[in-house]
């Protein structure tokens, strides 16, 4: 999808579709909807369907006007914004989406869409429409023989200001909207198309056109290590592991921080010997999902060229049963000593992350962010609006808060207090893989917390949010890319 910045006047901008969002700027009893775009002739074109009611600003309306009167453009859209006085950024997003939703089912390829005066500085808008543009962009079809690709070639933001500033917020949010759906493909494939192998592979063809470091080592390496946690959730897979390490070393930058990002990568999670029911557990493809966002992260990090240094971690395996396959009762050493008994082999995420975690601070990073399709628990907590945030540190928590808003996702703290260790102590090891239902994504995340130790550290329970459960108008049903937005906002705010 090309995009690109006009300051023409929106009525004289030739296009297939000019897009306006359209505002309610009336109470409970009297609706009243206006055009937000300065532009005269666009506002009278969209006139009598204001004023006999047709239109009146409600959150993703949609009206097609065809060959509107004193416009270049063949159709105008109006798209309802909602309240005027709720209106922001994160509206804005979604209705970029939905435009792009909405007019690639009508065979428009290209379209230009004004932006709004309200809701944000110009610069936000911007970056605002063309994150929203590329998340509506996606569709997961891939595999269907009847496919009909209906992407968008071209969008032509309609914006005032300073044009320098403007072509920055449209190169960044390029490169962001990009790597979001660069995640969102390895999400999508299915674990025959995506073992741990090939998704190494995809991270070392990114790390090559981008100009990355990209490591992959196998099963010797991870017991080299003493990776243990990790090894025992591979060992029951004929597929081999890959433990992917990516490096963003830019001249220039301090030593610290140094920014670790750990991502767990099961490409498949059956359970494993504790397996899970049949039904539902084709979703299991998208366990991958916290690496395959590393990933996208990395991918932005060495275009946008902050100046810090970033190492991202991903442990990718297979959980399945197996003649080879740990089993429940089995005491495995994690690579920083510690002994885990296997209460339950599903419990995998956080084993794999417990080397991972280690393994990024042996590499010396000094603040750490995981990424994990964790626990179903979060999911109870939740449900599939919110992310989980749990965080040791709170200045670590209050810059990824404030990233996290920037980028418009939805994310929610949870607690790590100390009381809840109690809930996975061990009979005969220092820990538990399991503390049982209550709590669950808590006790996952306390687990956690061994390992990541007295190293700040965030993680990110995407359990519920990784995957759309209903197709949205601004997004298509499948893989969200969330956290990709966020994790690159917070990396850039640490740039020196
Ligand atoms: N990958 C799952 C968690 C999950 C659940 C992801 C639903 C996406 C949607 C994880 O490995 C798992 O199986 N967790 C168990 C932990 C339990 C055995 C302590 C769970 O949540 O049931
Ligand atoms: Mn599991
Ligand atoms: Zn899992």
């Amino acid at each position: 999808m090309n995009t690109n910045l006009s300051f023409t006047a929106p009525s004289q901008v030739e296009t297939d579709c000019l897009v306006v969002v359209v505002l309610d700027h009336g109470d409970k009893d009297k609706p009243a909807a206006i055009v937000d775009c300065p532009d005269a002739s666009v506002r009278e074109a969209a006139k009598d369907v204001i004023a006999n009611a047709e239109v009146t600003g409600k959150i993703f309306e949609t009206t097609l006007l065809h060959r509107p009167p004193g416009l270049k453009a063949k159709r105008l859209l109006l798209l309802g914004g909602g309240k005027a006085k709720k209106f922001s950024a994160a509206e804005l997003r979604k209705l970029a989406g939905a435009a792009v939703r909405t007019l690639k089912g009508k065979s428009v390829r290209s379209f230009a869409i004004t932006v709004p005066e309200s809701g944000g500085s110009a610069a936000e808008s911007v970056r605002a429409v063309v994150e929203g543009a590329f998340v509506g962009d996606f569709d997961p079809d891939y595999y269907k023989s009847d496919r009909k690709d209906q992407k968008i070639d071209s969008v032509t933001i309609v914006a005032r200001g300073d044009q320098a500033a403007l072509e920055q917020a449209l190169n960044v949010s390029r490169i962001v909207g990009e790597s979001q759906t660069f995640t969102r493909d390895l999400v999508n494939e299915p674990s025959n198309r995506m073992t741990p192998t090939m998704m190494a592979e995809r991270a070392q063809k990114m790390a090559a056109e981008v100009g990355l470091k990209c490591e992959v080592y196998g099963a010797d390496k991870i017991k080299e290590l003493k990776m243990g946690a990790f090894w025992g959730v591979a060992q029951g897979s004929d597929e081999p592991p890959a433990l992917i390490v990516l490096r963003y070393e830019p001249a220039g930058a301090p030593e610290k921080p140094h920014l670790g990002l750990v991502g767990k990568g099961i490409t498949f999670d059956t359970g494993g010997i504790s397996i899970k029911p049949a039904d539902g557990m084709e979703k299991m493809k998208y366990d991958m999902a916290g690496g395959a966002t590393m990933i996208g992260v990395m991918r932005a990090i060495a275009l946008l060229k902050p100046k810090v240094k970033v190492t991202a971690i991903v442990c990718a395996t297979e959980n399945m049963p197996s003649g080879k396959a740990q089993k429940p009762g089995d005491v495995q050493i994690a690579m920083s000593g510690k002994s885990i008994e296997i209460i339950n082999t599903d419990a995998e995420g956080r084993l794999v992350l417990a080397d991972g975690l280690c393994y990024a601070r042996q590499l010396g990073c000094t603040h750490i962010v995981d990424a994990a399709t964790l626990t179903g628990a979060v999911v109870v907590a939740l449900g599939y609006v919110n992310a989980g945030i749990f965080a040791s540190d709170d200045q670590m928590y209050d810059r990824f808060a404030q990233a996290n808003k920037q980028a418009g996702e939805k994310m929610w703290r949870l607690p790590l207090d100390d009381e809840y260790t109690e809930i996975i102590k061990s009979n005969i090891a220092d820990i538990v893989n399991s503390g049982g239902r209550w709590g669950g994504a808590v006790s996952a995340a306390m687990f956690l917390k061994e390992f990541a130790e007295d190293t700040p550290w965030i993680h990110l329970d995407i359990a519920g949010t990784a995957w759309m459960e209903d197709a949205k108008p601004w997004i298509a049903k499948g893989p969200s890319g969330i956290a990709v937005r966020s994790l690159i906002e917070f990396v850039q705010g640490w740039a020196s």
